[in-house]
């Protein structure tokens, strides 16, 4: 049965008719709507934003560890949730159930890292250059924060941004895809549960207009400090745009095109199940899932034939199977996808399956799990020779397909591996520890994996990228602190008199000229 989702904004639902009206259907069976959405529009956005403000002093105010408990309570909640949530998360959007378990536990790992930082938020005591007088750091909240998501991570990446602006004591809106909206109220439930004060946390269903419109205007009203955004390279760069109008500088997690380098003395069949898992899981649409394997130009064709071999074989199909991938998250993406498979072109080789594009009863997969006629299925697609100005090589293209093309000498890896200026995540397979830190410092990833694939990063080290994927902005771990706190320095003379800086500091006679004697 469909959930009918409002936006809640301070702890109601919103008030006003829809700016429209949404289904969420199931991927893998488009029959079965999840939820039925209703869309805001551009003034109910800003509103919640005026409503976060409203809210944002007084839970500023709580103590940081009286916060850190109320994010202890939502590890707590959502732990105890933890089958349901991944149940509806591979319901709406086609996650295999074992992965929607190990998405929530990073909801719950996230929470885990915050609660304590409510008792840390360190700030520094500094010496001052003048007696009786003292130097601090504090942390202090941005004030209102605004995360828009994308629904391939429906819960987890949220949780990146919640937890940590909650804990350092911002207020938020949050405004999920839509196509994830159900798995996103539920979230949204779990949070409240924790007992979090009317108005802390709101949440707005909107398409990306109204969403942008609703940026704009609460910009404009003083009543947004910070976006937090996850989505494609093309919005990122028009959100940072708008927000550099207000002097601000959004935390973007962006697209990527990441690189898979495979060495002469690489361990191939590792460096093939790292394929697969990147290039394949998750239906290829993680932000962090393998764009091209780079591989030796002497190890190429038996890396291709072991990895051709290992596509051909996955089980494909029903979610809540034991799959490697289920359907694509949304119509959207399966329409997406089709047009990047119509960049493979005649010099490029096709392997592992039985035909390119949807599946369906004309165009079957072996070992395909349930009903493929279903849901939005794709065969997997492996592209072999593609060159440097492919759009194959240079694009992102979210969804079961990845490249392959070889170099010769170890600099070429290198530059094949930056030349399409994304720079979320690469990885390389060697047992040479030249080329280990050769790749570290020529590779401008922000994120690196040595003898492991480029996806499955864990949530507490500093999550980003650079170039087309982002900002330079990072997620996770001490480092999002940065994103939702400003450093607040203060300084303290109790010497009863007015002591100038740089100018009134007492100084020691040092012999500079001093020499030991020869
Ligand atoms: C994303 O696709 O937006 O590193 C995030 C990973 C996951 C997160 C991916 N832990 O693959």
């Amino acid at each position: 049965m469909a959930s009918s989702i409002v936006s809640i904004i301070n702890g109601r639902p919103a008030e006003g008719p829809a700016a429209g009206r949404v289904d969420s259907p199931n991927p893998s069976r488009l029959a079965d709507v999840v939820a039925e959405v209703a869309l805001a529009d551009a003034a109910t956005f800003a509103a919640a934003c005026a409503a976060a403000k409203q809210a944002q002093q007084l839970w500023a105010d709580i103590p940081a560890p009286v916060r850190g408990r109320t994010v202890a309570a939502m590890g707590r909640i959502v732990e105890a949730n933890k089958e349901s949530l991944a149940r509806l998360v591979t319901r709406e959007l086609g996650k295999p159930y074992t992965e929607a378990l190990g998405e929530v536990q990073e909801i719950i790992d996230t929470c885990d890292f915050f609660l304590g930082e409510g008792r840390r938020l360190y700030g520094q005591t500094v010496p001052s250059e003048m007696p009786d007088k003292q130097l601090f750091t504090f942390r202090v909240p941005v004030g209102t924060v605004a995360v828009v998501t994308a629904g391939n991570f429906p819960v987890a990446v949220p949780s990146w941004y919640l937890v940590p602006a909650l804990v350092t004591g911002n207020t938020v809106v949050w405004k999920p895809a839509e196509y994830a909206a159900a798995s996103a109220m539920a979230l949204f439930e779990l949070l409240q549960a924790a007992g979090l004060p009317e108005g802390v946390l709101n949440i707005v269903f909107a398409d990306g207009p109204a969403t942008f419109g609703g940026l704009e205007q609460a910009l404009a009203a003083g009543t947004l400090d910070k976006i937090g955004f996850t989505g494609s390279t093309a919005v990122g760069a028009r959100i940072g745009e708008l927000a550099g109008r207000y002097l601000q500088s959004p935390c973007l997690e962006l697209g990527g095109k990441n690189p898979m380098v495979v060495t002469p003395n690489a361990d191939l069949t590792l460096a093939v199940e790292g394929a697969l898992f990147s290039g394949f899981g998750t239906a290829g649409q993680r932000c962090t899932s393998l764009g091209t394997v780079i591989v030796h130009e002497s190890v190429h064709d038996e890396f291709l034939a072991q990895f051709g071999a290992a596509v051909s074989a996955a089980a494909v199909g029903d979610p809540a199977a034991e799959v490697l991938y289920g359907p694509m998250l949304d119509q959207k993406f399966a329409s997406r996808f089709e047009e990047y498979l119509g960049w493979i072109q005649p010099h490029h080789k096709i392997l592992g399956s039985s035909a390119v594009g949807r599946i369906g009863h004309a165009s079957p997969r072996a070992g395909f799990i349930g009903d493929p006629e279903a849901g939005l299925f794709y065969h997997p697609t492996i592209v072999d020779g593609v060159q440097a100005d492919d759009a194959l090589f240079q694009q992102e293209t979210f969804g079961p397909i990845v490249g392959v093309t070889t170099y010769t000498g170890f600099p070429d890896a290198i530059a094949l591996a930056n030349a399409p200026g994304y720079g979320l995540s690469a990885s390389i397979y060697t047992n040479d520890p030249r080329e280990v830190f050769g790749f570290r410092r020529g590779v401008s990833a922000g994120m690196l994996s040595v003898n492991n694939s480029t996806s499955g990063a864990e949530a507490h080290l500093p999550f980003g990228g650079n170039g087309k994927s982002g900002n330079g902005s990072r997620q996770s771990g001490i480092w999002v602190l940065d994103q939702f706190t400003r450093w607040q320095a203060m300084n303290w003379d109790y010497s009863g008199h007015l002591q100038k800086a740089q100018m009134d500091v007492t100084e020691i006679a040092a012999d500079l000229d001093f020499r030991l004697k020869a």
